[in-house]
């Protein structure tokens, strides 16, 4: 019989990458009917990034998974797979993730995508820190990106202000599980309810591409490509409810006490979302990574790009414990917990 070690997923790279541009919320304003004023107040967006004509997912996910590489103080040549988690493909195939492989010079190693919207890298964490305690892989790229600017509707106040563009990435290590040594991943829990898949979508721009659909309803923006709708007042009182109870669930999973969490690392929708999740794990705001002002939404960039800002800030310390928790389109909510094994 094969005797199998007992491996854990460390995070031993973290980096992330925001594009150029910036819009503010003063500039958005002389494009469409809305103030700073409303979005601040509303969401806590003072501004966002927006990938350059010529960049691509691929590009900005490349630039984040360079950095943590350097970070991880490794080369593309140490990498055995790579993931990225995005909503905005730079093609519809292949993967971004593939691309993205080519673009860091890596060869012949597997290169995936997954699609969770908003959740992709909770996903994306839960799915490779699995495939890493399985022993499949020593070293994994998981990459978020995204360039939500080119799936919206910029006529639209009501969406186009929520979201912006970028990427963060983390390279996860397998090490053999040391009792003595507690640190990295300890587990995930992952949920989807397809009964709210109206409330938070982006149709297909291809009209034959969503069988029985009349073409007519279809939403082409001026671009030409799909655009998110959104009934923002809904998805806004399910988001709350279910990260409340996700971050209970994976609490209790694990057997963990709020009072234990060092630090929340929540998905970057709106600040009165973040707040409420807070509130429920009784956490003081400083104990949360905040980048919504400067970011807005990034989708599945948006969690790794909150993890690098506190970590290039200096602020986590060996042996703290972070919460990931994100919620996004399908509904797909999910959330990990990781014990902080770099130094
Ligand atoms: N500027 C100015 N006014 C705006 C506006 C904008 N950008 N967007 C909407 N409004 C107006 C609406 O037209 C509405 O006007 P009315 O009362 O005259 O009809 C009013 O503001 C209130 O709209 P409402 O949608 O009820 O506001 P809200 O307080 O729910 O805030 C969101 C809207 C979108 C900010 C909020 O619902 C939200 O954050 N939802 C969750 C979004 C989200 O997280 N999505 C991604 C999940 S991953």
């Amino acid at each position: 019989m094969a005797l199998y070690k007992e491996m854990t997923t460390h995070m031993i790279g973290v980096g992330g990458y925001l594009p150029e541009r910036v819009l503010s919320n003063d500039e958005l304003s002389t494009m469409v009917a809305t103030s700073d004023e409303w979005i601040r107040e509303r969401t806590g967006i003072c501004q966002r990034h927006i990938i350059a004509k010529d960049q691509y997912t691929s590009d900005l996910g490349a630039e984040a998974a360079k950095q943590a590489l350097q970070d991880a103080g490794l080369t593309i040549d140490d990498i055995d797979a790579i993931v990225v988690a995005t909503t905005t493909p730079d093609l519809i195939f292949p993967s971004t993730a593939s691309i993205v492989q080519h673009k860091l010079g890596g060869k012949d190693f597997p290169a995936w995508d997954i699609q969770a919207v908003c959740s992709g890298f909770v996903y994306g964490l839960a799915q490779v820190d699995g495939m890493m305690r399985g022993g499949m892989f020593n070293r994994v790229l998981l990459i978020g990106a995204e360039s939500m600017s080119r799936i919206l509707d910029w006529q639209d106040r009501s969406t186009c202000v929520l979201f912006g563009d970028g990427a963060g990435a983390v390279v996860l290590e397998a090490r053999e599980s040391d009792p003595n040594h507690e640190g990295g991943m300890i587990g995930s829990v992952l949920h989807c309810d397809g009964s709210y898949r109206n409330l938070l979508m982006a149709k297909h721009s291809h009209p034959g591409a969503v069988p029985g659909e009349d073409a007519a309803n279809l939403y082409i923006d001026s671009a030409g490509v799909a655009a998110v709708e959104m009934k923002g007042n809904e998805v806004f009182r399910v988001a709350v409810t279910k990260l409340g109870e996700v971050v209970g669930e994976v609490l209790d999973k694990y057997g963990i006490k709020q009072s234990e969490i060092d630090w929340l690392v929540p998905h970057q929708a709106n600040i009165r979302i973040l707040q409420a999740t807070a509130k429920k794990l009784k956490m003081n705001q400083d104990r949360m990574a905040v980048t919504v002002d400067r970011h807005a939404n990034t989708s599945s960039a948006s969690v790794p790009l909150a993890l690098n800002h506190i970590y290039r800030e200096g602020k986590l310390k060996l042996g703290q414990l972070l919460l990931f928790e994100a919620f996004g389109g399908g509904f797909a909510w999910g959330a990990n917990l990781v014990r902080w094994s770099k130094d």
